[in-house]
């Protein structure tokens, strides 16, 4: 089942968004060469403790940490940990707010320090793909059209499509209908209505879009070793088309 969000619930989720995003913009400053994910997930838990909100992801499905954090070939659901970062990685911080109640959810890839282009192509593409996604989430068009607009640009620039995860609605938990896959046939799954409110959040693959999983139970990686980004956003469907609640307003 759907369930529709009303306009006063999506904009206390938009408040949890704004939040979000600029714990993001905080984020993009610290990320460095000799920086680890454990200081990078400890900011985010004191941040968000000291704006009055909290990180849904810490105990969900006994998962530990406030973040997610995918290194380089790591796809999503990295552990936060204390070895550093280097010069040419890049990494996905993936983090769920709530606050007071509502929660958002979004994902950002970094570079660290200077990265080579063939992977800031990756990072481009990935980030683009996302936006071509909202793009598709209008009234009266279907959640495969989603996937559709991401898959075939992403294809078209050479680079893949991870499957195993998907994008999801978001309410009252971090995952309700409907499923948001970033790959399929335009036309097909559930109409898109004005009050769904759901992430888009493509994982995208240098390589092969194939992962696999890490002994941890929790952590993907790709099958080839090649470097996997992600950007995700919370977005809220109205009557004029998808409204953004995670946006960092660059
Ligand atoms: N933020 C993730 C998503 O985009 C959810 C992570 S589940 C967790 O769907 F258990 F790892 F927190
Ligand atoms: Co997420």
């Amino acid at each position: 089942m759907i369930v529709l969000k009303s306009p006063r619930e999506i904009e206390k989720m938009r408040e949890a968004g704004k939040l979000l995003a600029s714990c993001h913009k905080e984020i993009k400053k610290l990320i460095n060469p000799g920086v680890s994910t454990w200081e990078i997930n400890e900011f985010v838990d004191s941040y968000l403790s000291r704006h009055g909100a909290t990180a849904q992801q810490k105990g969900y499905r006994g998962y530990e940490y406030a973040t997610c954090a995918s290194i380089n070939d790591e796809v999503c659901h990295g552990f936060p940990r204390k070895e550093v970062l280097g010069e040419g990685d890049i990494v996905t911080i993936d983090m769920v707010v709530n606050l007071n109640g509502a929660l958002a959810d979004s994902a950002w890839s970094y570079a660290v320090g200077k990265v080579n282009s063939e992977t800031q192509r990756l990072l481009d593409v990935s980030k683009e793909s996302l936006y071509k996604g909202i793009a598709a989430a209008v009234p009266g068009n279907r959640i495969g059209d989603i996937g559709h607009a991401i898959q075939s640009y992403v294809e078209g620039e050479g680079f893949s499509v991870v499957r195993e995860f998907i994008g999801h609605g978001i309410g009252a938990t971090i995952h309700e209908k409907p499923d948001v896959p970033h790959f399929g046939l335009p036309g097909k799954g559930p109409r898109i209505k004005e009050g769904m409110v759901f992430t888009i959040e493509p994982m995208v693959n240098a390589g092969r879009w194939e992962t696999k999983m890490d002994p941890n139970k929790w952590t993907a990686r790709t099958i080839d070793a090649q470097n996997s980004a992600q950007y995700e956003h919370t977005i809220a469907i109205t009557k004029e088309g998808p409204i953004i609640l995670t946006e960092q307003d660059e």
